[in-house]
């Protein structure tokens, strides 16, 4: 595998998320949030927590931000729109992330797009750079395959703590709109939380 070199990490890094975000607050990274459910209502939920939403697809952004524009009182949000394996490396640093959120990243079923899927990319290595000593890096998927390749690759290839496994309760409330589809259609939503331990 390629390593991922950070073409900006030795400049200062000013992103405008800086000014809001509080000190105390811990920084969430969700990568592909569509439209925008699930970062709105942990910002919500979690006043204690700073999260930053990254979505590629312009409509989909647009009904985020549209969204996050509703709610004024929110201040703890922060959504951008971009392709996140060039966001992230130009706007984090090394060791300052506790969590990121990966809910039903696209599968890329072919196995001549394996290349596409997040675990298998380079920028794989700089998420893991930013995240802090206990990070948590939590990824939902409704796909078997991508599940189990998810459970051995992020532990055996990116060394991450299998933390957590488990299976979405069809009783709960959907926190993303591809959950709430796939959860309505009957099929099995995985969800797996991985750690970053010291060694
Ligand atoms: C299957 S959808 C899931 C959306 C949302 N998380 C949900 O569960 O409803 C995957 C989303 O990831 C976005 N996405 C894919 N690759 C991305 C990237 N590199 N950076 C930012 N967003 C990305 C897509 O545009 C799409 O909206």
């Amino acid at each position: 595998m390629r390593l991922f070199k950070n073409p900006f990490v030795s400049d200062p890094i000013d992103s405008p998320f800086r000014v809001h975000k509080k000190d105390a607050q811990n920084l969430i990274v969700e990568i592909g949030c569509g439209v925008g459910l699930h970062p709105i209502q942990y910002a919500q939920q979690s006043p204690d927590d700073y999260i930053i939403a990254i979505e590629k697809t312009r409509e989909k952004y647009l009904k985020f931000a549209g969204r996050v524009e509703h709610h004024p009182d929110i201040k703890n949000i922060y959504p951008v729109h971009a392709n996140a394996q060039h966001w992230v490396p130009q706007n984090i640093l090394p060791n300052e992330v506790d969590k990121y959120f990966m809910l039903y990243p696209n599968p890329y079923p072919k196995e001549k797009h394996k290349n596409k899927r997040f675990m298998h990319m380079p920028f794989m290595a700089y998420i893991i750079e930013t995240m802090k000593i206990n990070a948590t890096l939590e990824l939902a998927t409704n796909e078997k395959f991508y599940y189990q390749e998810a459970r051995e690759v992020l532990a055996d290839v990116w060394g991450l703590k299998l933390k957590s496994d488990s299976i979405i309760d069809s009783d709960t409330k959907a926190r993303t709109h591809f959950e709430k589809k796939y959860l309505e259609r009957g099929e099995v939503c995985y969800n797996l939380v991985f750690q970053k331990s010291s060694k």
